[in-house]
């Protein structure tokens, strides 16, 4: 066929993809135009998720939409528009406080797209800024459609590099300081960073993070639980380690010694999860002590654990937080070894000891109030997440001083009105 000449050639080519376009767009508009969205395969919200929606009225009918956000995003040739409106991101600043301090954040994926988007569609506010970092193993069809989804927003992109990531290995490292380089130079305005996994849910909403993080003891302070590095942890940065990309990291040879941390510096432990400044990260990204550390940290176990906690007790990093210990609720984690302390056991199943949460774990999580939870599982119990993520948007709507539109409503409802009436 591309004997003709390039023009006609290219013309046809036009020509079908138009059509074909357009023979999709059709299709998805009429499956997921939102007042189309409730099916029969479509179950009410139970009784006890209906519990932590104080907003409902009796006899409105909730509806969970489950795989329709994945298929919607695959299918169709992309009108940023209608999308934004069909998957109901927020689209204005929801108030002056929040507007007057973006917030960034770095988002590290790898798989379940749904869980992602759902995510994604929770922390987006059109004054923030958002890195996505996919994993550089995860299939192209997925990276592919983040893509797609994040071409609609002028405030979030892809991490232009990606790592492989692996459990433990400085490339978990690696990818969130990827995404600071290219959020140091954003021209969004942007207080404070966090980073997120695929797995991880707010609970507090965007005004509340923006409030959590500016009371006395965090404002101008970078937040990074953790404490000096117990006897327990030394082998840690202590022997030489190898990462195996995308598997694991080992032991080199058996049991190489590693030689001290440089410029004298005490090695902290902590968690991999953070709130920090600006002028934290520019240091991060500049000082050669930061540097050096960071280098000295390539052949560590999970560097991600030590090096931002040991970082902030730099005297002279901005915001340093000198024996913070583990202060700074950022997310809340059903660990097994604390069942009975601090939780009363998972009620969904444990995987590598962290509880993946049930719906009946919803009432630990809520009382709780850390910035985020983990973890979630959209296959494994959907509801937890479905009833989460509608208590989230209800609060932030109700939060809301600017007046709500009616695509930033999640749920079809029997009777949109009566959530607005209700609440006004
Ligand atoms: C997207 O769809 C809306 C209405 O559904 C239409 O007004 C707009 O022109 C479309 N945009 C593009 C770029 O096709
Ligand atoms: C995105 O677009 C909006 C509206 O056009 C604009 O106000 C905002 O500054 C833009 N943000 C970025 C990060 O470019």
């Amino acid at each position: 066929m591309c004997k003709l000449d390039w023009k006609k050639c290219s013309f046809l080519l036009c020509l079908g993809m138009s059509i074909i376009c357009s023979a999709i767009y059709l299709r998805t508009r009429f499956v997921t135009k939102p007042k189309h969205l409730a099916s029969p395969s479509d179950k009410p919200l139970s009784t006890e998720c209906r519990a932590f929606l104080p907003h409902m009225e009796d006899g409105v009918k909730w509806y969970n939409h489950k795989g329709q956000v994945e298929s919607y995003i695959l299918n169709s040739c992309i009108n940023c528009s209608n999308l934004i409106r069909d998957l109901h991101f927020i689209t204005r600043p929801l108030s002056r406080e929040e507007e007057d301090y973006p917030l960034a954040f770095i988002v590290t994926v790898h798989k379940e797209l749904e869980l992602f988007v759902r995510l994604l569609r929770a922390i987006y506010m059109p004054q923030n800024v958002y890195c996505i970092h996919v994993d550089a193993k995860a299939p192209w069809k997925y990276r592919a459609a983040v893509q797609k989804l994040v071409s609609c927003f002028n405030n979030t992109f892809l991490s232009s590099r990606s790592e492989t990531v692996t459990y433990a290995g400085f490339s978990r490292l690696q990818a969130d300081l990827n995404c600071m380089t290219e959020l140091a130079r954003s021209k969004v305005g942007w207080r404070k960073v966090v980073n997120l996994c695929g797995q991880d849910f707010p609970v507090k909403s965007n005004l509340e993070l923006v409030q959590y993080m500016q009371i006395e003891r965090w404002r101008d302070r970078n937040m990074t639980p953790g404490i000096k590095q117990p006897a327990s942890m030394k082998h840690r940065t202590a022997l030489q380690h190898i990462e195996i990309r995308g598997s694991h990291v080992a032991l080199k040879g058996s049991g190489l010694k590693k030689g001290p941390p440089p410029h004298n510096l005490q090695v902290y432990f902590g968690t991999a999860y953070y709130a920090l400044t600006r002028a934290f990260v520019d240091f991060v990204l500049e000082s050669p002590i930061a540097r050096d550390l960071l280098e000295w940290s390539k052949d560590t176990y999970s560097p991600d654990e030590h090096y931002w906690v040991t970082v902030n007790h730099i005297k002279e990093a901005p915001g340093s937080h000198i024996d913070g210990g583990w202060a700074g609720d950022i997310r809340a984690i059903k660990w097994r070894d604390q069942e009975g302390r601090v939780h009363n056991g998972c009620k969904g199943h444990y995987v590598r000891d962290i509880c993946i949460y049930g719906a009946n774990d919803l009432p630990w999580i809520i009382k709780r109030n850390s910035m985020f939870a983990n973890k979630f599982e959209s296959n494994t119990y959907p509801e937890a997440l479905d009833c989460l993520e509608q208590w989230h948007r209800n609060k932030v709507l109700k939060q809301a001083t600017v007046p709500i539109q009616q695509s930033w409503l999640l749920a079809t409802q029997g009777n949109c009105n009566s959530y607005f009436n209700s609440s006004a």
